[in-house]
């Protein structure tokens, strides 16, 4: 039997985190940021149950026929991304967001730059961060 080769496969893996977040620029009025993020700016904050989808790309081993090990990147998500998001609020709690708002779109490459960083180079293809039932956000890095 022959294998095609090289072959590039994509791999993903789903993971889950609680968190809560404030949608809200200092640099604007209270009036601003409500008109921007309406209910979403409110003073307390709001939770989501996130999932976040990250996609490994690389060639199939040819010897175990897999592109990642499945234990080696749960380990590095736990490590980089789980246990600094998870049941955080995360404009207070979470360094990244002090001066950032923590909208999915700057979550979601904050996840990117955490998880790209201890992978092989080129090797994370895309990161999905899922908000809500309606909302989803993903980011495959800086346009080439
Ligand atoms: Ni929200």
């Amino acid at each position: 039997m022959t294998t095609p080769s090289p072959a590039i496969a994509y791999v993903s893996r789903r993971y889950r985190f609680a968190a809560s977040h404030r949608l809200y620029a200092a640099e604007l009025s209270d009036a601003q940021n409500r008109a921007i993020y309406g209910k979403c700016a409110g003073d307390n904050g709001h939770g989501h149950n996130y999932q976040i989808v990250v996609t490994v790309a690389g060639p199939v081993d040819p010897l175990t026929g897999m592109v990642i090990n499945l234990d080696a990147l749960d380990a590095l998500v736990r490590d980089r991304i789980l246990r600094r998001y998870d049941h955080r609020y995360l404009n207070l709690d979470v360094e990244d967001y002090v001066d950032l708002v923590p909208t999915g779109e700057n979550i979601v490459r904050h996840i990117w730059s955490l998880l790209r960083d201890a992978l092989p180079a080129g090797r994370l293809s895309k990161v999905r961060l899922v908000e809500t039932r309606d909302n989803s956000f993903e980011y495959q890095g800086e346009a080439a």
